[in-house]
């Protein structure tokens, strides 16, 4: 019965460059899956498109994507639960983290626009973890990039292997359709269409009369040519390569007009690898053991200042979960109940009984949970996986209500916990320093300091551009380095050192004068 519902789950993450596409192939999906009836239905995280200023409309597009981050539908037997992610960069490190909750991904590329920046960095933490990923090149209604040029940018930009499985006949104006390097079926383009289940077209072979007949010589030709080269430079497909993270299987569509998305989906679910074994400090957890365990990646806070309660988002990791059942929160040494666990299915939300393997539930949390929280019947588990990665911006925390100080403290120490930005403390905590990727954070903190906890806050930039975790063998030179350079350490919200450093070449001199420490990008190493 575990088995079972194990083997029907696909949990993914939809991944982008802002603008992309990332959002209407994530509806497209939900379409697709049946799990709403018109495209529309999902809110728009027009988030990523306001302006840097506009940080109040960001919160109240973050209250609506309480719903549309964890999105869940059946499709051929299937249970796929999506999770999306913010496209905007200052909140890259919310989909870090989400990523660690999921078992493979779906790309989206602009086929205008190639490989961008955010593409770059998502795709190193992908290949970090060894994330199994599809790639969906979209816009080919657009004048993109020769599919040929594509592929050769991605597997350079992305550092990984591609192999096509659809490919596209003409591109913008003469965009006709794509043609299934498998199953040798034509889909032939129209643009807006609402079903496109007509408009395939099953041919025997590629040197069939009706390929010519239905998209003209020219392109026919065009596409026998691609296609030979196609087959006599990649090898054939190695499911395999995929779900070690080597291989990035490559579709073409443009999800507006519904295109290619089909083709994708009926892939993904027979290709995309089932919930897949986590790692704790103590042992590996396979997802068929029956004890139930689960890790927190996500927190969201509830944007009415009467209601402090938070959701915070419980990846299921093995066994099975049951509402008003308790469980052990390993890290505060405490048994806990939920009443009202939630899932989520587009802009919905209901009551969940019971739930399993790969499931993203909600629970509702009057402030025990910390991003990295594990759940499990009993056992001292501690799932790993999640860091802290490296913030790029730091400036000290300034009390400007002296009267408020409780409230600032109980603030920020929240809002750490959700993972909106990173606390590091010096001095036993006199001295708080905030790190994010991006100055929309500390917008974000100062607006919430304010309205959920009443407390005035101000940042002082300050000479620091590098954090890093360190680590080394020996404990004496350890401890000399933590005592004689206490001005540049701080600690992480695990009270683990990190030195903070102005730029590359002052972290550089500390690496030569200490070369028996090891200065670390992230808060777990190997
Ligand atoms: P994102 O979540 O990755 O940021 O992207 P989103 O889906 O919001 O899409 C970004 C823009 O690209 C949107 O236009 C969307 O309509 C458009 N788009 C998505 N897929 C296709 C496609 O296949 N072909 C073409 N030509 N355009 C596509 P927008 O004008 O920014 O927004 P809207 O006014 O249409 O909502």
């Amino acid at each position: 019965m575990l088995q079972n519902e194990i083997a029907k789950r696909r949990t993914f993450g939809i991944i982008s460059h802002p603008d992309a596409g990332k959002t209407t192939l994530t509806e497209k999906l939900l379409l697709f899956g049946g799990a709403i009836q018109k495209a529309g239905t999902v809110k728009r995280n027009k988030a990523e498109k306001t302006a840097t200023s506009d940080f109040m409309e960001i919160e109240k597009q973050r209250g609506i994507s309480v719903a549309t981050s964890v999105m869940g539908f059946t499709y051929k037997e299937h249970k796929v639960n999506i999770l999306d992610t913010p496209g905007h960069k200052d909140f890259a490190e919310d989909t870090y983290r989400t990523l660690t909750a999921v078992d493979s991904v779906i790309l989206v590329v602009d086929c205008v626009k190639g490989v961008e920046e955010q593409t770059k960095k998502l795709m190193q933490v992908c290949r970090m973890r060894h994330t199994p990923v599809i790639i969906f090149i979209n816009k080919m209604d657009r004048e993109g990039k020769d599919p040929f040029d594509l592929l050769e940018e991605l597997e350079k930009e992305l550092n990984i292997y591609t192999r096509p499985l659809t490919w596209p006949i003409g591109i913008g104006t003469t965009f006709r359709g794509v043609y299934h390097l498998s199953n040798h079926t034509l889909n032939l383009f129209s643009a807006n269409k609402q079903n496109i289940a007509d408009d395939y077209l099953e041919i025997d072979s590629i040197n069939s009369e009706v390929l010519d007949q239905t998209v003209g010589k020219l392109q026919a030709a065009k596409l026998r040519d691609d296609v030979e080269l196609i087959e006599t430079v990649s090898e054939p497909f190695d499911v395999s390569l995929y779900k070690a993270g080597y291989l990035a299987p490559v579709f073409f569509g443009s999800a507006i007009n519904n295109f290619g998305v089909q083709e994708l989906l009926d892939t993904f679910v027979e290709i995309a690898p089932e919930p897949q074994p986590r790692e704790t400090s103590e042992r590996i957890i396979e997802p068929a053991e029956n004890k139930f365990s689960g890790f927190i990646f996500k927190i969201h806070a509830n944007l009415d200042p009467n209601h402090r309660d938070r959701i915070a988002f419980c990846r299921i990791c093995s066994g099975k979960f049951q509402r008003n059942t308790f469980y052990y929160h390993t890290r505060i040494n405490k048994k806990l109940k939920f009443a009202s666990p939630t899932s989520f299915m587009a802009d919905t939300k209901s009551l969940v009984e019971e739930a399993y393997p790969g499931d993203v539930i909600g629970l509702y949390d009057a402030g025990n949970f910390k991003i990295g929280d594990t759940l499990t019947e009993g056992e001292e588990l501690h799932f790993i996986g999640i860091p802290s990665f490296s913030p790029e911006i730091f400036k000290e925390l300034e009390n400007r209500d002296p009267l408020k100080t409780k409230q600032l403290e109980k603030g920020i120490s929240q809002l750490s916990d959700e993972g909106v930005a990173q606390l590091f403390t010096q001095n036993p905590g006199n001295r708080k320093i905030i790190g994010t990727v991006g100055e929309l954070q500390f917008e974000v903190i100062q607006f919430r300091l304010l309205n959920e906890y009443g407390a005035s806050a101000a940042f002082r930039p300050i000479n620091v551009t590098r954090a890093k975790w360190i680590s080394c063998e020996d404990e004496e030179i350890y401890n000399r380095f933590i005592r004689t350079q206490a001005s540049k350490i701080a600690y992480d919200k695990d009270q683990k050192p990190v030195f903070l450093a102005a730029s590359e070449w002052d972290l550089n001199y500390y690496a030569k004068q200490f070369p028996e420490v090891e200065f670390h990008d992230t808060s777990e190493w190997d």
